[in-house]
């Protein structure tokens, strides 16, 4: 199966760091698709340069989050994540059966992807998940396991999620988003419930499939980039011909 990996992504001062780090190791994963979505009015070179040098198969999008929903302090990558799976389906459909075989994985910017995480989605049939690191207020929040089936979570930042597992946790046979051409992303909907959003629209918890040997492996990490602070002197001794 091809992985389709969506990413959003936006300007800001280590944004080329995280992309750099984030596309050096999709240069090692086979059969893999890349969906950059920019929160932008237009593409940027920065970006648009990334990809192309980056060798991989990309399609690179970009929407921007409208103003009024943005100041709120809400969920990201809502209209950036959703612009992909429009373009997704478009793209799925003029596949035959056989191509169309893929699995669909929302990757932050920012998180650490072992290469394993990889390999166990590509056994997905219709949804899998796996324990993410270092989230929640967690070394690693997960979902439990009773006889091979996921009997619960042991989230403790709002628990009482309908799915309380982080987007890097799970991946979705891409064919759901055909048979199920309304599933889409919410901005109606409180923080940490985006998973819960579109999990719904494809399963029951009973469904889920545990991956990552039954779920006891971490091979992802919720990891964030601290945000750089330049000061004035420093800014004052940025020079054009070094590109940043
Ligand atoms: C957590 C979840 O892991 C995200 O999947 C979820 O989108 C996010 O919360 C949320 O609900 O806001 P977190 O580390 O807090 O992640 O969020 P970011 O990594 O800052 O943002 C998630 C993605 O959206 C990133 O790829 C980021 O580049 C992008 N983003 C962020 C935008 O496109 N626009 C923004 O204004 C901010
Ligand atoms: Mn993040």
């Amino acid at each position: 199966p091809t992985i389709y990996g969506i990413t959003p992504t936006y300007a800001r001062l280590a944004q080329k760091a995280d992309l750099t780090r984030l596309s050096q190791t999709l240069m090692l994963v086979k059969n893999f698709h890349w969906i950059v979505i920019e929160d932008a009015e237009n593409k940027t070179p920065l970006v648009a340069n990334l990809l192309r040098d980056s060798g991989l198969k990309y399609t690179h999008l970009n929407i921007k989050t409208e103003k009024e929903k943005a100041k709120k302090a809400m969920a990201s990558g809502v209209e950036q994540r959703n612009k992909a799976l429009e373009w997704l389906r478009g793209h799925l459909r003029g596949l035959s059966e056989e191509e169309r075989i893929g699995v669909v994985y929302f990757m932050d910017d920012d998180n650490t992807y072992a290469l394993k995480v990889f390999e166990e989605m590509r056994k997905i049939n219709k949804v899998g998940v796996w324990p993410v690191g270092i989230v929640g207020g967690m070394m690693v929040e997960m979902p439990i396991i009773t006889n091979g089936k996921v009997s619960g979570f042991n989230a403790l930042w709002k628990p009482f999620r309908p799915f309380p597992i982080d987007m890097a946790g799970f991946a979705v046979a891409a064919n759901l988003f055909l048979e199920h051409p309304e599933a889409k992303f919410s901005r109606k909907v409180q923080s940490g419930f985006q998973e819960s959003v579109i999990l719904n629209y494809f399963v029951k918890k009973e469904d889920l499939e545990p991956l990552a040997d039954n779920c006891t492996k971490v091979y992802v990490w919720h990891t964030r980039t601290q945000k750089p602070s330049i000061s004035k002197a420093g800014k004052a001794m940025t020079y054009n011909h070094i590109e940043v």
